[in-house]
């Protein structure tokens, strides 16, 4: 403990934890879906120029601002610009973790289901209409998801009660690994369906004249939302890390990792779309729909579904503690509440709002604003525009505002070495002029 705050006890507990925040239903779940909708390799070439362009410098800027104030979002701009309107970005922060932990609990849900229904070998349904069929009744049936939502918001809780050093940083240490293993065996197997080299054409060849303007922002918004990007969780989780952490290392190592489970979730789930004859732009559901026939072609599948979703609810619960942990943080340094009234408060705005969003696959299917439902309008919403809108805040203020010697502390850690010196300048560079004026120019594209 330093100055009375919890810190991260080790270097591999610091890695393991901002990974464990991004790495989630973003890489595995969202970023397949989204590939499919927005048509395959040139999503995913977008994307990956979002996330070293724009995502690295900003995961920077926000690490440089979480460890030299070590506080929450709010107060850090109190700190490093008092009286100044940058402080906006912290608002901007706690909506958008409000938002994405609301439906991101329902998707979290439905992993939780998926690991009931493996136990009961998915009641010895194994076509791929009839895993449809299921999947639609489920989500449609307004009672079931809703509770499978609230126990997931229930487990998230009990983690949040015991604190960020016991809690969070033991569960990542473990998880992250197991995860990656257990990725890197399906895709091996996916390799082995008949229709592979068409689900990797279609993930890896990219197609020009797919690029339209709403693409383009779905890549931005998916390389924002899979690196925890633009809502201060870098930066409340950066508060917690000790003066050895190595910033732009662990910002490297953290877009790299992050996007390599993504490309394997694509590297499983498209060889088995194409295979299976389902539909690459079936969106939310689509890993939902997809991953199941892809366990029922495996020896001893059961195992495998149920390893995978454990997994995968595991790794959800990684990152909804860290939008979670935006707020508590928020709470109990701004607003002096304790860190069990503070959890009481930030759970149950999520389980209302979470709800809500889990009926809107049934009864509230009707309720549309701007065209979407609740759980798409909250996803739109916080990923495309205010992720962006936060992103493009934070790179101006690091880029324009800050103090160059604070920069250059927090970033080169004492180090004199020429090339890392560079690379400063390199990340300074990109926050001053490329990433607000790209973020910039898809907003004016999108709207065009
Ligand atoms: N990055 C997480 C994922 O990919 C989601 C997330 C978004 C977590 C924003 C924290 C803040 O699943």
């Amino acid at each position: 403990m330093e100055n009375g705050r919890a810190q991260f006890s080790t270097k591999l507990g610091v890695v393991a934890v901002t990974v464990g925040s991004a790495v989630g239903l973003g890489n595995i779940w969202r970023f397949p879906f989204e590939a499919g909708i927005h048509g395959g390799g040139a999503f995913l070439l977008l994307n990956l120029f979002f996330v070293f362009v724009i995502g690295v410098p900003v995961i920077c800027a926000e690490f440089i601002i979480g460890r030299h104030t070590g506080s929450n979002v709010r107060t850090a701009f109190r700190k490093v610009a008092p009286g100044k309107a940058w402080g906006v970005v912290g608002f901007i922060g706690l909506l958008a973790s409000i938002l994405i932990i609301s439906f991101y609990s329902v998707v979290a849900g439905w992993t939780m289901e998926y690991i009931y229904q493996s136990f009961t070998g998915f009641s010895g349904v194994h076509s791929v209409e009839g895993l449809h069929d299921r999947f639609d009744a489920f989500a449609a049936s307004n009672w079931r998801p809703a509770m499978w939502t609230v126990l997931f918001l229930l487990c998230n809780y009990v983690i949040l009660v015991r604190g960020v050093e016991k809690g969070i940083e033991k569960m990542s240490n473990i998880l992250m690994p197991l995860l990656f293993l257990i990725l890197i065996i399906f895709a091996v197997h996916s390799l082995t369906l008949p229709a592979a080299s068409e689900g990797l054409e279609f993930l890896f060849n990219p197609d020009f004249s797919k690029i339209t303007p709403r693409v383009v922002l779905g890549a931005m918004g998916q390389a924002f939302f899979s690196l925890s990007l633009g809502l201060g969780c870098l930066i409340t989780y950066s508060s917690y890390f000790t003066r050895k952490t190595g910033l732009m290392k662990t910002a490297f190592l953290t877009a790299g990792l992050d996007t390599l489970v993504a490309v394997l979730a694509g590297v499983i789930i498209f060889p088995a779309v194409f295979s299976f004859g389902q539909e690459p732009a079936a969106g939310p559901k689509l890993v939902f729909e997809v991953l199941p026939s892809v366990f029922a072609n495996l020896p001893g599948s059961m195992f495998w579904s149920a390893a995978f979703f454990v997994l995968l609810f595991l790794a959800s619960l990684t990152s909804t503690i860290s939008m979670s942990e935006i707020q508590i943080a928020y709470f109990m340094e701004e607003r002096n509440m304790r860190r069990s009234g503070a959890t009481n408060l930030s759970v149950l705005i999520a389980m209302v709002l979470g709800v809500g969003c889990a009926l809107s696959f049934g009864c509230l299917g009707n309720l549309k604003i701007g065209g979407m439902t609740l759980f798409n309008l909250f996803d739109y919403v916080s990923s495309n525009i205010l992720l962006p809108v936060g992103g493009f805040l934070l790179s101006l203020f690091v880029g324009w505002s800050l103090k160059r010697s604070i920069i250059v502390k927090e970033l080169l850690n004492g180090s004199d070495s020429r090339w890392q010196r560079r690379l400063v300048g390199g990340i300074v560079f990109c926050l001053r002029f490329i990433a607000p004026v790209c973020i910039l120019a898809v907003f004016v594209y999108g709207l065009l």
